[in-house]
């Protein structure tokens, strides 16, 4: 099924090309968008005032001609000029109406599976061992999986990959803390908290002690070098913070094709900096290897240290590398946040120089803020956000408590963990990603206001409507009655919903998941007006069945809409 931006393009293209043939003038292809405001019709055409400088007259002249000499497409009632030469196009109403029985005919409400026979790489949620996930990582996490899922919904391959930071210097000191100070107690408790306390520890040590540094530096060697023991505390290290990250994953419902860290790369380092030598794109400076990118106008990247480590850009070299050879992927997608941009664009002008030709793109984000207060754990660590999930779910338990007091408690608590996860990640998901967020529960829990409550919660009403409907006619079924358009709401909804295969689309090419969340918003405000405007179940017959399927259309969507993001849709709240 094409979209309808598509199938009128194709056509206000021919037409403009018929049209102007005698000008003798190469006519570009022209496009036809949805209207943001339906003064301006519903679907617009703005290309006459890029046409005026190729056909030398003025925008409203060209709009008049094309106007007058147009043979209507048949979705067409008419078009009308607007301003100083727009095109404004109107829908026949009926043909609006079949367009859309036939998108949620589809099990894909007409989403195209354009990705089929492609594959794409999205690197995303990559937290470092040892270390709690922070804020970046979190959000990383809930973006990068909407990115994900949209990918797979348009039928790409997706390959998702948890590019966990598993190898480094970091090890050193941490196995000189983990021999020093460990306590077992804690460990077995908190593991990732402790592990960071022993790295901390360690850590400081380094810098009073210049010995204790050796001696961290002696254990990474040893690690590094295939010692027994060392490779075993490593292995427990990883194993912990996994196990621990695993649990976020679950309440988070995110999953991976594959978890390969840092680690699954190390053996490929040393070959990455011979190649850059070989190439003559890496030179000695001050005993480092580096690579300048003063063509780039970038800063000098250091791909191995004096003391012979490699660099985080030498991993990330020859993991693009490998994935490259492995997926042979369209496209690699890197989900961080904003405080490594200067790492992929020296990264990915290293890459262009080694010859790799795939796609590489850098999805940042800003930080979230949680204003003072907002949890009673410290800054950055992984029981925070465990301790927010947890908040979430409480806070959402006492709303839906108030909402279905005569729900059982189980389902209470169910309905319960929808409502609060999806309250966080809507929260993230919503805002556009290069912004920073700050936190709050009255916004991420209001039932009012654009948040993940608010859909879920306009979803399940419509679920109780369908379900009064077939309590009161379980003789009838609705879909054999004609869908009718006849109230100016309804029109508008139509329009709406037709609209959501390009969101799609369009949210998933630009990474931009908030894209999606403002079109559902939009989409549940404007079902909220036609549910308060016009009568349902009192309704005549006929009238009153399509307003039930257009109430059905709207809950699919919202429905495979919310899921794109992550969100899940309880039938009750
Ligand atoms: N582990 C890194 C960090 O926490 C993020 C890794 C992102 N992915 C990548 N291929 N560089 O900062």
């Amino acid at each position: 099924m094409m979209l309808l931006n598509e199938i009128l393009s194709q056509w206000a293209d021919a037409e403009f090309k018929r049209i102007f043939k005698d000008s003798g003038c190469a006519i570009p292809p022209v496009s036809i968008i949805a209207t943001s405001n339906p003064e301006f019709g519903d679907y617009q055409c703005n290309d006459a005032m890029a046409l005026a400088k190729i056909l030398k007259q003025s925008p409203r002249q060209i709009a008049e001609t094309f106007t007058r000499s147009v043979a209507l497409h048949f979705s067409l009632e008419r078009v009308a000029i607007a301003g100083p030469g727009f095109i404004n196009m109107y829908i026949k109403t009926e043909w609006l109406s079949e367009y859309l029985c036939s998108m949620t005919s589809d099990v894909r409400l007409g989403v195209p599976q354009i990705g089929e026979g492609h594959t794409v790489v999205i690197d995303y949620s990559s937290p470092n061992v040892a270390k709690p996930m922070h804020i970046g990582h979190i959000r990383s996490t809930i973006i990068g999986n909407s990115i994900d899922r949209m990918y797979r919904f348009l039928g790409y391959n997706v390959v998702s990959d948890n590019h966990i930071g598993d190898w480094g210097t970091q090890f050193g000191i941490l196995i000189m803390g983990y021999r020093n100070f460990l306590d077992a107690k804690a460990l077995s408790e908190t593991p990732v908290e402790e592990l960071e306390r022993l790295y901390v520890k360690s850590y400081g040590r380094t810098k009073e002690d210049e010995n204790w540094m050796a001696q961290c530096r002696q254990e990474l060697v040893k690690l590094q070098s295939g010692d027994q023991e060392n490779l075993a505390l490593w292995k427990e290290f990883v194993t912990l913070s996994l196990k621990e990250f695993q649990r976020i994953y679950d309440r988070l419902g995110v999953s991976f094709n594959q978890v390969r860290g840092e680690s699954f790369y190390n053996e490929k380092l040393r070959g990455i900096v011979d190649l850059l030598e070989q190439k003559g794109l890496a030179k000695e400076s001050e005993g480092a290897t580096v690579v300048f990118l003063d063509e780039e106008k970038l800063p000098v990247c250091i791909v191995r240290k004096s003391d012979g480590a490699f660099n985080y850009a030498t991993s990330d070299l020859a993991t693009v590398v490998s994935r490259v050879t492995e997926f042979n992927p369209d496209k690699i997608v890197y989900v961080t946040d904003e405080r490594q941009q200067l790492h992929f664009r020296q990264f990915f002008t290293i890459a262009r120089k080694l010859g790799i030709t795939t796609r590489l793109d850098h999805v940042w984000f800003g930080l979230m803020r949680l204003p003072e207060g907002t949890f009673s754990t410290r800054e950055g660590n992984v029981i925070k956000l465990e301790c927010l999930l947890d908040e979430a779910e409480q806070r959402a338990l006492a709303i839906v408590q108030k909402a279905s007091p005569d729900m059982q408690l189980d389902q209470q608590k169910a309905v319960a963990r929808s409502v609060g996860i999806g309250a966080v990640k809507y929260t993230d998901l919503s805002q556009n990603p290069q912004t920073t967020v700050t936190f709050t529960w009255e916004k991420a829990l209001s039932l009012e206001g654009n948040s993940g409550p608010y859909l879920q919660y306009a979803y399940a009403r419509i679920a109780s409507v369908r379900d009064k409907y077939s309590e009161k006619h379980s003789d009838i079924n609705p879909d054999v009655y004609l869908l009718k358009l006849t109230e100016t709401i309804e029109r508008k909804l139509a329009l709406m919903l037709i609209r959501f295969p390009d969101v799609v689309l369009r949210a998933a090419e630009t990474y931009k998941p908030s894209s999606l969340a403002d079109y559902l918003y939009d989409l549940a405000q404007t079902y909220s007006t036609f549910y308060q405007n016009v009568p349902f179940l009192k309704a005549e017959e006929g009238v009153r069945e399509s307003r039930i399927r257009l109430c059905g259309m709207v809950a699919r969507v919202l429905r495979t809409g919310l899921d794109l993001l992550g969100i899940e849709t309880p039938e009750r709240i």
